[in-house]
């Protein structure tokens, strides 16, 4: 393949791929040239302060990966051992991984049906019915433990309900770590996403709608939590010298080259979303009315970057489920690909909680992500609505 080309997608769309038309190579060719390819670089400085200032953050922490930018985050915003996180139960794995690596335990709050996000109902019920305030603390009355924060995952690039979450979290004494991984630079109720909460996480690996190949960025206004995020992402190490160092840290840092893939990719961001909008308006044209397809909606309330769009397959009216429209889309060289599977339900969480996510599960059942790659032209995205179209 010559440098600069691209993989070769003629005979194959795939679900979504990175888009790498910008200062890219000119940005990591002054790295190598300059020799600053760790850790430590003026990229990593630009992108953190891009990133920041985009959704109105004071202060951005570049780190490895988003599980990273979790894990910090919950550190820093005083996550203890055996202390519970309420965490979207639709949702990838890594946000309730995190609360793990802490020692605290997560507490699945079902999604809404009408957008797929953390709902706010369900959640003010298990703060008010489940829960109980105790010696200065809310506590979980079933298991003892103390409720410190809450985890809303702003799945599929559109907002989580937020206003009702940050009112019982005002009431209540939480604090809120949002994970806007997959929705950079989505609106909710004209504020930005990744700026709702106390501090929030993003991931820029490969499929998100900006990466850095892989990488992620924690989001703070507080001074003292920025300060201690850099400290225990950066090894801990308190004496600018001397190797001495006061508590144990993690090498979770962001190198200087995946930040310069970072910064030319922020330069594009707005075209980017404009782009994803332009494939969701695509797909509402070419599937509405289709039998047994349910298209996936946007709050009015919302601007929705559409990362990854993503419709419903009623098996019954459709004639076909969701994971054999997969397998067909397969065949003919469109990838496709199921939700996650409801973290109530995952082994890796077995025993975390018994809250009931009924809707995750249908969603879960039924959802299927079509491709959704920026760079997704017409005549390839209508191939993906004919082949639907004709499969059912
Ligand atoms: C919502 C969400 N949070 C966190 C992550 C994890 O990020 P990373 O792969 O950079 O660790 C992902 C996806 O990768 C994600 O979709």
């Amino acid at each position: 393949m010559l440098a600069g080309a691209g993989p070769d997608h003629s005979h194959f769309t795939p679900l979504c791929v990175p888009e790498i038309r910008g200062n890219e190579w000119k940005y990591v060719k002054q790295c190598l040239d300059e020799g600053w390819v760790s850790s430590v670089g003026a990229f990593v400085v630009r992108f953190e302060q891009e990133l920041a200032q985009r959704t109105g953050a004071r202060f951005g922490i570049a780190t490895s990966s988003g599980t990273a930018a979790l894990h910090i985050a919950l550190l820093v915003a005083g996550v203890e051992p055996e202390d519970e996180v309420i965490v979207s139960g639709l949702t990838f794995i890594a946000p309730a991984n995190a609360v793990r690596y802490v020692g605290a335990w997560p507490v699945f709050v079902d999604a809404e049906p009408e957008f797929w996000q953390m709902d706010p109902e369900r959640l003010l019920d298990f703060l008010e019915r489940r829960c109980v305030w105790r010696n200065g603390a809310l506590q979980n009355r079933e298991s003892g433990r103390r409720v410190r924060a809450i985890l809303p995952v702003h799945i599929l690039g559109h907002p989580v309900d937020m206003d009702p979450i940050l009112e019982a979290v005002r009431r209540y004494d939480l604090v809120v770590v949002e994970d806007a991984t997959e929705s950079l630079g989505a609106t909710y109720r004209g504020r930005k996403v990744g700026h709702l909460g106390d501090i929030s996480c993003f991931s820029f690996n490969g499929n998100k709608v900006i990466t850095t190949g892989g990488g992620g960025i924690i989001l703070t206004d507080r001074e003292d939590w920025a300060e201690r995020a850099r400290h225990l992402t950066t090894q801990a190490k308190s004496d600018p010298t001397e190797y001495i160092h006061n508590e144990i840290g993690f090498n979770y840092r962001l190198t200087n080259l995946q930040a310069a893939v970072g910064v030319a990719q922020l330069e594009l961001l707005d075209d980017y979303v404009a782009a994803k909008r332009q494939i969701a308006a695509r797909y509402h044209e070419g599937l509405a009315r289709v039998r047994g397809i349910l298209l996936p909606r946007e709050a009015a309330w919302a601007e929705s970057i559409w990362w990854l769009y993503t419709i419903q397959v009623r098996g019954t009216e459709a004639g076909i489920g969701s994971r054999d429209l997969m397998r067909i889309l397969q065949a003919v060289g469109i990838e496709s690909r199921p939700l996650w599977q409801p973290l109530h339900l995952s082994p890796a969480h077995a025993g975390a909680n018994d809250q009931c996510c009924t809707v995750a599960e249908d969603l879960y059942r039924e959802g299927l992500s079509l491709p959704s790659s920026v760079g997704l032209c017409p005549d390839e995205q209508d191939r993906v609505v004919r082949a639907i179209i004709e499969a059912v």
